[in-house]
């Protein structure tokens, strides 16, 4: 028996980077993939992927802050595999811009896709949970969501996601279903290696590396599988120990290595 045999998992943002790599290991676990997203020609390459290693995956074009694309790609997964019992809200994106530089254009360009997109699909995706039983719902928030970074909208909607995990979490226990928050650090995607701060950040890990979306995955893994049966409305932190440390990772670092301060610098920071 594989972890997700019988499941059926819908992974926004699953066309490449993250999300991708979901697909492949939900797949891999027995679970029949949606993989949702703007990106068509990855998102039907990877479903091609995946159905030529002998998995269940198919995309549907999905543009996460879209309310009528949500009702039209749930009713055409339920048509395809019957019920919805995973839904990972992990479609994301990021401009490393402070307050006083946000324009309102941008702030609401971030918080359309990152904290209105996961309460659409909580909002249509729940019910249908419901009646199958019940599910599990994963929200890909950031260590972004634990600290203030200069990205103000990307920070705000991320920290949004956790209060959005914990008021879900709530009220949809009563239906069977289970929402829980992922806190990654910086993870080598198109997103997290194209940060400005990304090599520093890495240096002010304790465990001196970024993670990997095989990291990232195994853990979706775990909030998705019956495994976590008893965990609803929580985050998990996978950072390799950048949020524990605070700063004091750096600072040793540039006590021993003064010129560090050279990275910092170069990054803007
Ligand atoms: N990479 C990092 O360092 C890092 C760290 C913490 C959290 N995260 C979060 O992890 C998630 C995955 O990011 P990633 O690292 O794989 O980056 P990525 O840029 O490789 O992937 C993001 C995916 O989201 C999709 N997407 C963007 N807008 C969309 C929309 N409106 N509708 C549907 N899909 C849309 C993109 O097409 C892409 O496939 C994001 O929520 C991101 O904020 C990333």
């Amino acid at each position: 028996m594989r972890k997700l045999d019988n499941q059926v998992a819908i992974i926004t943002g699953g066309a490449r980077g993250q999300g991708a790599e979901e697909a492949r290991r939900f797949a891999l676990e027995g679970a029949a993939v949606a993989i949702c997203d703007v990106l068509e020609t990855e998102g039907n390459r990877l479903a091609a992927e995946i159905s030529a290693a002998g998995g269940h995956a198919r995309f549907f074009p999905l543009d996460v802050s879209s309310e009528q694309r949500w009702q039209t790609i749930v009713s055409e997964v339920v048509e395809w595999r019957d019920k919805i019992t995973i839904l990972v809200n992990n479609a994301g994106i990021i401009n490393q811009l402070g307050v006083l530089e946000t324009s309102i254009d941008e702030w609401n360009r971030v918080m359309n896709v990152n904290i209105t997109g996961p309460f659409l699909g909580i909002k249509h995706v729940a019910p249908i949970m419901g009646r199958a039983g019940g599910g599990s719902i994963i929200n890909i928030a950031s260590t972004a969501s634990h600290l203030g970074v200069k990205c103000a909208a990307y920070v705000s909607s991320k920290t949004g996601l956790l209060g959005l995990t914990r008021t879900a979490a709530t009220e949809l226990a009563d239906l069977g279903v289970r929402v829980n928050a992922i806190c990654p650090g910086v993870v080598a995607t198109d997103m997290g290696s194209g940060l400005s701060s990304a090599e520093a950040m890495r240096v002010a890990t304790p465990m001196l590396r970024h993670g990997t979306v095989d990291d990232v995955a195994r853990l979706a893994l775990f909030l998705a599988s019956n495994d976590s049966d008893y965990i609803t409305g929580t985050e998990i932190t996978i950072d390799g120990g950048f949020v524990a440390a605070g700063a004091m990772k750096l600072v040793r670092h540039l006590v021993n290595n003064p010129k560090a301060l050279d990275v910092l610098k170069a990054a803007g920071l």
